[in-house]
């Protein structure tokens, strides 16, 4: 038993769609969600750079006494999570990495599309992935343009802002007759009503791999007997490097996301 807090972590709001599934499925477990929102987006920065950020940012959970973290960031994942792991040997890490393999599995048309920042899609954990299904179904990309920076600003409703983003990156992945969606950053849940309506009455499934995330971080829990105790009241913290009006608007998506349960 433990009662200390989860780290969890991301480059800017989009974690809230992972932190939404933890909390749900570890109803006892106090969770600490930083939001970088400072140096956000990471997407389409140099590697280098946002390895820094993510350094940085986990060396900050560390000092709010976290027992595991998850990285509720493809992005950071894809740049950092090895180096993380040597870093921090004592802590248990989850990463999250586009859903290739659920969808591989699955896909009826022989086709599937990932959508995900640039970062995630040109690194090696990608690659690596791509290259175990790439010869079961043929794997089609796009990078979700504009839609961090949609949700960072809080235009994740407008159909008029949201819309026309959504189009752009999905509608080449449904003409080439994709039948699943991979949600591969965490932002873009936020634009799953977007992008159901382009995809309209087709048959095509879109992949949030959050609610896998949560079942992992359970199982990682178990694993290293750190779960908390059941009388544990949850505690939910937020941080973040930028000022305090983003702050004050991570802690009202969260509420808003609380409530919708
Ligand atoms: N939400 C992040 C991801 O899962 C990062 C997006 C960004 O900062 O570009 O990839």
């Amino acid at each position: 038993m433990n009662n200390r807090p989860i780290g969890v972590f991301d480059s800017g709001m989009g974690g809230l769609s992972v932190w939404k599934e933890l909390r749900k499925a570890l109803p006892h477990e106090s969770l600490v969600y930083l939001a970088d929102g400072k140096n956000c987006p990471y997407g389409n920065k140099p590697t280098e750079e946002v390895v820094e950020y993510v350094l940085r940012a986990i060396e900050e959970l560390m000092r709010h006494n976290v027992k595991l973290v998850v990285m509720a960031c493809n992005t950071a994942t894809a740049v950092a999570i090895e180096n993380l792991r040597s870093r921090y040997a004592e802590i248990p890490f989850v990463g999250m990495e586009p859903a290739v393999k659920p969808a591989a599995l699955t896909s009826e048309s022989g086709t599937i599309g990932i959508l995900a920042t640039r970062s995630s899609l040109h690194g090696d954990l990608f690659r690596n992935t791509c290259a175990k299904y790439d010869d079961k179904v043929r794997i089609l990309t796009s990078v979700g343009e504009g839609f961090v920076e949609c949700v960072e600003e809080g235009n994740d409703s407008s159909e008029e802002i949201a819309l026309p983003l959504v189009r752009k990156a999905v509608e080449p992945l449904l003409a080439e007759g994709a039948d699943k969606i991979v949600l591969g950053c965490t932002h873009y849940p936020f634009l799953a009503k977007h992008i159901e309506r382009v995809i309209g009455g087709r048959k095509v499934e879109v992949i949030n791999p959050a609610p896998a995330v949560a079942r992992r971080t359970e199982w990682l829990l178990d694993h290293h007997d750190i779960r908390a105790s059941k009388g544990h009241k949850a505690e939910y913290r937020f941080v973040t490097f930028a000022d305090d009006g983003y702050l004050a608007r991570i802690t009202d998506k969260a509420m808003q996301l609380a409530e919708e349960e």
